[in-house]
């Protein structure tokens, strides 16, 4: 059987880059990896008040997370870190103290942004708060993909061949690495 996949993207419009990422590399996917894009547009902003009776849509997102063997980010940088939609659903995601969903799930990072850094310093940040989550992340290697008109074509493929090779590297590292913690 694949592995299951969860996939967060960190970018909740419609024309956005990082979701025509995250769509070629589901795309590009080997057999061992089946992706599910996990929802985050629906949660509420989090509130530990809330903590022992989560929203419905909270505890389908950990649900989600928990029933699958691993976790894809996909994020754009916000003023040099990720966005607070992806904090948001992370945090929610990590709570109660002691039910967080994120436990031990081989996580992978990728991003793109327009700018010449690729989302590097997000990707950056997010690593710190993985590791708190005590989830092991791939390190190498690192995903920071730079953008501009013409970089997919209209059919959901990457124009960009060296991108492409790129990312099915990227995807095959990735593979092994959930592997690893099966
Ligand atoms: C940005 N952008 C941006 N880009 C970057 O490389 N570093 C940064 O720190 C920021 N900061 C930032 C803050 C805010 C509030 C916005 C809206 C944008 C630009 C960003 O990379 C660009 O808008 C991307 O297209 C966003 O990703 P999506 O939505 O296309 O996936």
């Amino acid at each position: 059987n694949p592995y299951r996949i969860a996939v967060m993207v960190g970018s909740l419009r419609k024309a956005s880059w990082n979701k025509k990422l995250a769509d070629v590399i589901v795309s590009m996917a080997p057999a061992q990896l089946d992706f599910r894009f996990v929802r985050i547009d629906d949660l509420p902003l989090y509130n530990q008040d809330e903590d022992e009776n989560q929203r419905e849509p909270v505890r389908r997102m950990k649900q989600e997370v928990r029933s699958a063997d691993g976790v894809l980010f996909v994020t754009p940088e916000y003023n040099r870190s990720i966005p607070g939609v992806l904090k948001n659903a992370i945090d929610h995601g990590s709570r109660p103290f002691g039910d967080s969903a994120w436990e031990g799930k081989p996580a992978g990072i990728v991003g793109a942004s327009p700018g010449a850094m690729g989302s590097a310093l997000s990707q950056q940040h997010l690593r710190n708060v993985l590791a708190s989550l005590d989830m092991p992340t791939l390190a190498q290697p690192e995903a920071f993909v730079q953008v501009h008109d013409g970089v997919f074509d209209s059919k959901g493929g990457v124009s960009d061949e060296p991108l492409r090779m790129f990312l099915q590297g990227w995807l095959d590292r990735y593979a092994a690495w959930v592997a690893k913690f099966a």
